[in-house]
This record gives structure tokens, C-alpha cells and sequence, in this order.
């Protein structure tokens, strides 16, 4: 049971691989957490300095380091699409962050795509395995996924499954992270979506940022339909998949991507 709570088999976790099953406090010392450790020291340093009034310059030069955030989304239609570039925008607009748009693997078979009338994939990259360093590199993500039965999709839960690697050396621990999502009807899945795919970011060490009601009044409107809660922004891709998020969902999901960019430059 031991060996069963400190590694999922990810890490080999046999002799043979000089690979042994991690305990707690290796795991707090690992990679990120140095570099987490190294930062923490720098900003202990510049709040001295702050508050004695001088090297104000040293302070500044520190903050421009921009912070890495990640976006990863999985679409079938598009619709999660259209919010991952508004995202994105917001976030670039933010001035202080180096953004990386990725998607997720499919899990699905071609045939099974054709049978959803699902159109060709965007152009962005796909996060494989081999890319994997670049989760433990980064400071924060923003995930967006569309609904499927009231949760997340399979493909974002098979590739948050994927992650057990860095979930065992705590790569993750302490890094920032958002989501943004859509489903097809009201009352389809909107909260449940994003209430669920909570655990995995516990799990994973991840801090949820949540949009709360940053996004203003029009959040309590109930003029037009739209998407999106505290949890974060979200879509309407109607029944049969024909809505497009409307000025509303996309303007909030640009906010998320300026919001994002402002909370992780307090922990960065
Ligand atoms: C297998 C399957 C299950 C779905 N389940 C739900 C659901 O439970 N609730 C809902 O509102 N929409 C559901 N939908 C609709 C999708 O959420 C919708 O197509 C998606 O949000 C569109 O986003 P996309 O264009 O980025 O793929 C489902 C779609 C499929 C194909």
C-alpha cells in the first residue's frame, strides 16, 4: 500500500531502474521547488531593499522577468478555439508574460471524429509526452475544455492522467491555474464542468484561480444567454453545435487572460 500511495509506476519505482519509489521530502526538494526556493530568496532580498527605500531599480529589474503561462485546450468544434485565442489575447495585452498556446491529444478515432462531423484540428501544437518539460518550466496554465456529460472531456482528463510523472515529483506544486469551457445547452454542464475538473488541480498541487465576479456587473445580467460564471469563462455551442460565443463569453475570456496575468505576477 505504501509504495502504491508514493508512486503510480510512473517512476519505474524498482532497484533495476535506480528508480525507487519517492518519499515526501525528496519530493518537496525536487526541480521546481529549487527554482521556487531561488525566486522566494530573490524577492526576500528585493522586499528588504523596498522597504529601506533604496535600489528601487533592483526591484524593477526583477519584476520584468515575464512569467510562462500556458494555455492547453481540447476542441472538437472550434468554440473552445475562438476562447483560447481571446485568452490568449488578454494575457499578451497583459505585457508581462511569455504565452505558449498548445492542444491537447486526441483520443478519439478518425472514424468516430467523421461520425461527430467534427472539422480538421487548428494548426496549434499538440502538448505530447515530449513536451512534457515544458509544464515544469512553466509558472501557470489556463485550461479549456468543452463538456462532455456534465464534466470535462476525456482528452483533457487522459492528458491530465498523463501527468502522473510530474504529479510524483511535485513539478506542478504551487504553479497557478485557470479554465475556461463550454458546453452545448444551459444547464448542460456549465459549473458542474469546471467544479469538477477542481480535483485534478488539487491533486496535482495546482492554485485554482477562479475569475470570481472580476468580470463586472453585466456577470448578473440576465438580458442575453451567456456562458461563463466565477468559475470562469464559458460558451453556449447550442444543440446542434451552431452558436458561436457571443461579444460577451469572448470579451470575458480576454478578461481571464488580463486577470490570469495579473494574479500570477503576485506569486511570481
Ligand atoms: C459525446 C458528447 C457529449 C456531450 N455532452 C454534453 C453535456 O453533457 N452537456 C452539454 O451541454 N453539452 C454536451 N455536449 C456538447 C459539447 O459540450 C459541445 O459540442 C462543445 O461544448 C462545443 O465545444 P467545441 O466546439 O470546442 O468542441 C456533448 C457533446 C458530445 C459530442
Amino acid at each position: 500500500m505504501s509504495s502504491l500511495l508514493s508512486c503510480f509506476g510512473c517512476c519505474g519505482g524498482s532497484e533495476e531502474t535506480q528508480n525507487p519509489p519517492h518519499t515526501n521530502s525528496e519530493r518537496q526538494t525536487t526541480g521546481s521547488k529549487v527554482e521556487r526556493q531561488q525566486k522566494n530568496a530573490t524577492s526576500t532580498v528585493t522586499e528588504k531593499e523596498a522597504t529601506s527605500g533604496k535600489e528601487r531599480s533592483v526591484v524593477a529589474s526583477e519584476k520584468t522577468h515575464k512569467a510562462k503561462v500556458l494555455i492547453i485546450y481540447y476542441t472538437t468544434y472550434g468554440h473552445i478555439k475562438k476562447l483560447a485565442d481571446r485568452v490568449k489575447e488578454g494575457l499578451e495585452k497583459s505585457g508581462n508574460c511569455d504565452i505558449e498556446l498548445f492542444q491537447v491529444p486526441e483520443t478519439l478515432s478518425q472514424d468516430v471524429l467523421k461520425l461527430l462531423g467534427a472539422p480538421p484540428k487548428p494548426d496549434d501544437p499538440v502538448l505530447t509526452f515530449e513536451k512534457h518539460n515544458k509544464l515544469a518550466e512553466a509558472d501557470g496554465f489556463i485550461f479549456g475544455f468543452p463538456t462532455r456529460f456534465g464534466a470535462a472531456c476525456a482528452q483533457m482528463k487522459a492528458f491530465f492522467d498523463s501527468l502522473g510523472h510530474l504529479w510524483q515529483n511535485g513539478a506542478l506544486n504551487g504553479k497557478l491555474a485557470s479554465f475556461f469551457f463550454s458546453t452545448g445547452t444551459q444547464g448542460g454542464g456549465q459549473e458542474t464542468t469546471a467544479w469538477t475538473a477542481i480535483s485534478q488541480l488539487a491533486h496535482l498541487g495546482l492554485l485554482y484561480v477562479p475569475c470570481g465576479y472580476t468580470f463586472g456587473s453585466e456577470m448578473f445580467s440576465f438580458e442575453e444567454p451567456h456562458g461563463g460564471s466565477p468559475y470562469g469563462p464559458g460558451t453556449y455551442a447550442g444543440a446542434d453545435g451552431s452558436r458561436q460565443p457571443s461579444p460577451y463569453e469572448v470579451q470575458y475570456a480576454e478578461h481571464l487572460g488580463k486577470y490570469f496575468a495579473t494574479v500570477i505576477q503576485r506569486f511570481h
